[in-house]
């Protein structure tokens, strides 16, 4: 497995992980900013992208957005190839995902909005904690990604406070406060399944368990 910063020779992947992200989205049912081939070719050129390839199969990818003039920037569109997954790709990844951002953007806050159980527990040993929306970028572009998304009128009602993702930010001032003896926190994972479901009962009208 080739785990690279992805360039202009990857340009042929841009179709089928818009189809990946797309169909995982909706065999998990969420909901999901869609992104279109041409939106991925420019991250791909930018350097602001990690691919991983099987020889020459696609496997995974993330890439960086960067939002309110290089003040936060978003690791992104995360998606490993149903092959591949459960054998720790989208861990590594993420790993190169974050190190590219902090590379190339060393003073942004890296941030985050998912659904997804596992994201938030990479998200939190990369040290990153959840936050409010308040808390994360004002960019009306990163918002207006969440039109596209089938939950987009919860985040309307709620004037932007919340909505079913939860928001997760690495602060870069905050870390080298930080001691480095901390011991490294687990996400608590039952809390968050629980917050969830709370939210979905709140905004969806489902029953929690
Ligand atoms: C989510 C996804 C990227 C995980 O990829 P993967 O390569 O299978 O993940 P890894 O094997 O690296 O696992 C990383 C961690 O997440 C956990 N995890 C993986 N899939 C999970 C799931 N569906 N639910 C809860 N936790 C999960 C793993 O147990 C592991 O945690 P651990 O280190 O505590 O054991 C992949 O399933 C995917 O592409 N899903 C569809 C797209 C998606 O959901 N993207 C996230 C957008 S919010």
């Amino acid at each position: 497995m080739k785990i690279v910063i992805a360039n202009d020779s990857h340009f042929k992947y841009a179709e089928i992980i818009c189809e990946t992200i797309a169909e995982s989205a909706k065999v998990r049912g969420t909901g999901i900013a869609k992104r279109t081939p041409e939106y991925i070719q420019k991250r791909l050129h930018n350097g602001n992208a990690i691919i991983a390839l099987d020889g020459d199969k696609f496997a995974g990818f993330c890439y960086i957005e960067v939002w309110g003039h290089e003040k936060f920037v978003a690791n992104s569109g995360l998606i490993v190839h149903p092959d591949y997954r459960n054998q720790g790709l989208a861990k590594q990844i993420k790993k190169e995902i974050f190190a590219l951002s902090r590379s190339k953007f060393p003073n942004a806050k890296i941030f985050g909005i998912t659904t997804g159980l596992a994201v938030m527990k990479m998200n939190y040993e990369l040290g990153y904690k959840p936050v409010t929306f308040s808390e994360l970028t004002t960019d009306p572009e990163f918002w207006k990604g969440c039109q596209t998304c089938k939950n987009f009128d919860i985040l309307t009602r709620t004037e932007q406070k919340m909505c079913l993702c939860t928001g997760m930010l690495y602060d870069p001032e905050t870390k080298a406060k930080e001691t480095k003896s901390e011991p490294k926190e687990k996400l608590n994972s039952k809390a968050f399944q629980r917050l969830k479901s709370i939210k979905e009962s709140l905004f969806l009208n489902k029953k929690t368990k």
